[in-house]
């Protein structure tokens, strides 16, 4: 099973750029730009990464960011994950980054998007891996915040395929911003939102009638509305599913109790993906092992991820086509 996992060709929709940030990395920067960490070495970081929830996760990623400084850090960032797609036979990536996490420090708009496109560049022409890259608004932020983030975008809309929302659900609901995804659909970009990942099944169908999203961000929580369950089978909406995240941040106890085959099985559009892998454990062929090894899904079903993956990426008609 292991061999045919690694060699299993892959597509991720679900990863945040920040969140491949690993320890050797964030060290090597902080050296690089004279920014004090809070662990005296790689051992300490690991160690503290003991999460009970996704706030406890959150507060350490979005410290452990402030090293990222220059266009070059943040092509070091992505070009590091894409060196881990290759590995893992990923064909095909959707990036998720938080422009607010930098702009919020003083790092201009234009130095994150910048290094990351000229690493999804660069792994196009020398890895063969397509990606599309998804700007997330921060939803503990205001709308206004995110109406600003949407602006300082604008000169680069061709670079970007969709916009997401991501940070605390509880408390931020998809209501907060009905109005900016509204104006990033008139933009042409398509819309995702984390949703149902700790909150509440509403926030699935919240942000599917309110936000227009194509795909739901974890969504396992749809298991609390079995009409919300129908729906998601019935209209094919792709649930992006984070299996050690899960486990990581207790939305599972156990990845035994986790509901993805449950819901594979009843029809509905489950992907397989890495969320943070730098603090989760592990990139795609460890979500799908973890996967396996819990919940003895038959190779079927383990290609069957992968199937859906393409179905439900943002790639061209002809990428889908090479990589059916
Ligand atoms: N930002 C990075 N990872 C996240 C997650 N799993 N949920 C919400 N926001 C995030
Ligand atoms: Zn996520």
């Amino acid at each position: 099973m292991q061999s045919f996992i690694q060699g299993l060709p892959k597509v991720e929709l679900h990863l945040h750029i920040e969140g491949s940030l690993e320890p050797e990395l964030m060290f090597e920067l902080a050296k690089r730009n004279q920014v004090d960490l809070p662990y005296q070495s790689i051992e300490e970081v690991s160690a503290a990464y003991q999460f009970h929830n996704l706030q406890s996760f959150l507060d350490i990623y979005y410290a452990g960011a402030a090293v990222l400084i220059h266009e070059q850090d943040f092509y070091d960032l992505t070009w590091a994950y894409l060196l881990c797609c290759q590995r893992d036979c990923v064909m095909h990536t959707e990036i998720f980054f938080d422009p607010q996490t930098h702009t919020e420090r003083g790092i201009a708009f234009d130095t994150v998007i910048t290094g990351i496109t000229r690493a999804l560049a660069d792994g196009q022409q020398k890895l063969g891996i397509s990606s599309e890259l998804i700007m997330c608004f921060l939803r503990h932020l205001d709308q206004a915040s995110a109406f600003e983030t949407l602006s300082q975008a604008q000169p680069h809309l061709d670079s970007l395929v969709a916009v997401g929302l991501d940070s605390s659900e509880l408390g931020h609901p998809p209501q907060k911003f009905i109005e900016v995804f509204a104006k990033a659909r008139e933009q042409g970009l398509l819309t995702v939102a984390h949703a149902g990942e700790e909150g509440p099944a509403q926030n699935i169908s919240d942000s599917l009638d309110l936000l227009k999203i194509s795909r739901v961000d974890h969504g396992v929580r749809c298991i609390d509305d079995p009409k919300l369950v129908e729906r998601l089978a019935k209209e094919q909406i792709a649930l992006t599913v984070c299996p050690l995240s899960n486990t990581k941040l207790k939305v599972f106890e156990q990845m035994e109790q986790h509901n993805l085959l449950e819901l594979l099985r009843q029809g509905l559009c489950i992907t397989l993906n890495s969320d943070d892998p730098a603090y989760f454990g592990g990139y795609m062929t460890d979500n799908f092992e973890a996967v396996a090894s819990a919940l003895s899904p038959t190779q079927q079903e383990l290609a069957q991820f992968t199937r859906h993956a393409i179905d439900a990426s943002f790639c061209s008609a002809e990428r889908k086509a090479q990589m059916r």
